[in-house]
């Protein structure tokens, strides 16, 4: 498929709400209707396992949440679940401001950069501090730069063809992805060594999620603290899961404000208002978040137009029943966030970037997987909490100091690999407003 989201709308407009096409030998579901949705991710979910590139995961993750299944990954879950509830993730906010006001301090009025890039660089940069602490400086970039190798290396791999280039060792990209590996496993396990040792010296100073991670049990549950290698799968799959879908999800909002200048002076308005005139310097903390409430809607109406997860897979166990339908065993199941969000049946003129469409009337009518970013279930998104807190305290901490302009002469383009890139990323001028 060389443009897979054209071919998946295709087919939608043709077929309707329950689409068959083959694959190789692979019969393929794709699944358009919400509720046949809520019954894969929901009602039915013990019936069907992730299916897509789990195995070329594994290798770096393990057996963290992203690529577990039954059993084992309830049970990871119920352990870490709670430690990404809105209430225990609030100290993170600090953080995800100060990276950002650090970026904005290279920042140059009236150069042009890659915002794609920066997104990338400051989102991995607030994951491996929330996961890791705070007294990692010298550490900090290496993790960085291990973690956009083994990011880009996953992506190579999903590529058709893509699994070839494991079967040639010698091949630098190889070689800089082992690297990478090694690299992060060791600093992952001196991390969960120093906290441990900490743990035992009753010093307890930090807030970080590996210290909470490591600490999490469920007695009532009878689930017991987890071993390093867990714990180790556990961060990896966090830094892996927790920063690109998030550093899409603004560029492209960055990208759609720059279309919608009238958008764009709504958004600084109310950060005028809710921050401040007086003190310019004021930096959003999450205390702020409820009174965003547009810019709220200006990043949930982007994810709408771009869903940083663009598709799900499933693999069904059984036959499985869908209206007048059976999907045999061993089908795929696609359900397409990007599909579903362009439905008219559900967004009335639904290429329009329109904030104001989700009102809280909207909302509660809506069909519950007719909008679904974070997909759902006991496999949906465990940092959702955390992603929502990002994006809304990012783009408040920028676009308080910075209009974007995207550079005409720059392409756009969809490259839909893991997540919804940018394919040429993203260009924008940046003028300064405070
Ligand atoms: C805008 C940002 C994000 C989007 C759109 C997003 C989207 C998703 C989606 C759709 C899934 C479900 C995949 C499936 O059902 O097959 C998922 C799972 C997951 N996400 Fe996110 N995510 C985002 C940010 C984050 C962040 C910030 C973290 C961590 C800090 C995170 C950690 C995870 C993990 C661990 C899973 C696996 C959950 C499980 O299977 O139990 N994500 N995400």
């Amino acid at each position: 498929m060389n443009d897979p989201i054209k071919t998946l709308m295709d087919i939608t407009h043709t077929y309707g709400d329950i689409c068959h096409f083959k694959f190789g030998r692979q019969h393929i579901y794709l699944l358009n209707n919400p509720d046949y949705i809520e019954g894969i991710l929901i009602q039915d979910h013990k019936n069907f396992i992730k299916s897509r590139g789990l195995q070329i995961s594994k290798r770096l993750l393990g057996e963290g949440l992203v690529t577990s299944e039954g059993e084992y990954h309830d049970r990871q879950r119920r352990l870490i679940q709670p430690t990404f509830h809105p209430n225990r993730i609030k100290a993170y906010g600090d953080i995800m401001t100060s990276h950002a006001v650090r970026m904005q301090e290279r920042w140059k009025d009236g150069s042009t950069l890659d915002i794609h890039k920066e997104m990338m660089h400051v989102t991995s940069e607030i994951i491996s501090k929330a996961v890791l602490g705070s007294d990692i400086k010298a550490e900090e970039d290496e993790v960085g730069v291990a973690l956009q190798t083994c990011m880009e290396y996953f992506n190579r791999l999903q590529m058709p063809f893509g699994e070839l280039i494991e079967k040639i060792p010698i091949l630098p990209i190889n070689k800089g992805y082992q690297s990478a590996k090694k690299k992060l496993d060791s600093i992952v396990y001196s991390m969960i060594k120093e906290h441990r040792d900490n743990e035992s010296k009753g010093v307890y100073h930090k807030e970080d999620l590996l210290y909470t991670l490591l600490q999490a049990q469920d007695t009532e549950a009878g689930i017991g603290r987890m071993t390093d290698l867990q714990l180790k799968d556990e961060v990896m799959t966090i830094f892996l899961a927790g920063h690109e879908t998030t550093s899409n999800a603004l560029t492209w909002t960055f990208y759609l404000l720059s279309q919608h200048p009238t958008a764009d002076d709504r958004l600084y308005a109310e950060l005028s208002s809710v921050l401040g005139d007086k003190d310019v310097k004021r930096i959003p903390t999450v205390d702020d978040i409820p009174k965003l409430e547009y810019t709220e809607k200006v990043f949930r109406e982007s994810m709408r137009l771009y869903p940083p997860a663009w598709t799900l897979g499933r693999k069904a166990n059984n036959d499985y029943k869908v209206d007048k339908y059976v999907i045999p065993a061993g089908s795929i199941i696609l359900m397409s966030q990007y599909v579903m969000h362009h439905d008219s049946r559900y967004f009335s003129n639904p290429d329009v970037f329109y904030p104001d469409r989700w009102t809280k009337e909207a909302r509660l009518h809506l069909p519950r997987f007719s909008y679904f970013p974070f997909g759902g279930g006991i496999r949906g998104c465990v940092g959702e909490p955390f992603a929502w807190m990002e994006g809304i305290l990012l783009l408040a901490t920028i676009c308080r100091h910075w209009k974007t302009y995207h550079d005409k002469d720059h392409k756009v383009g969809l490259k839909p690999l893991i997540t919804l890139r940018p394919k040429y990323g993203m260009r924008m001028k940046l003028e300064r407003r405070i």
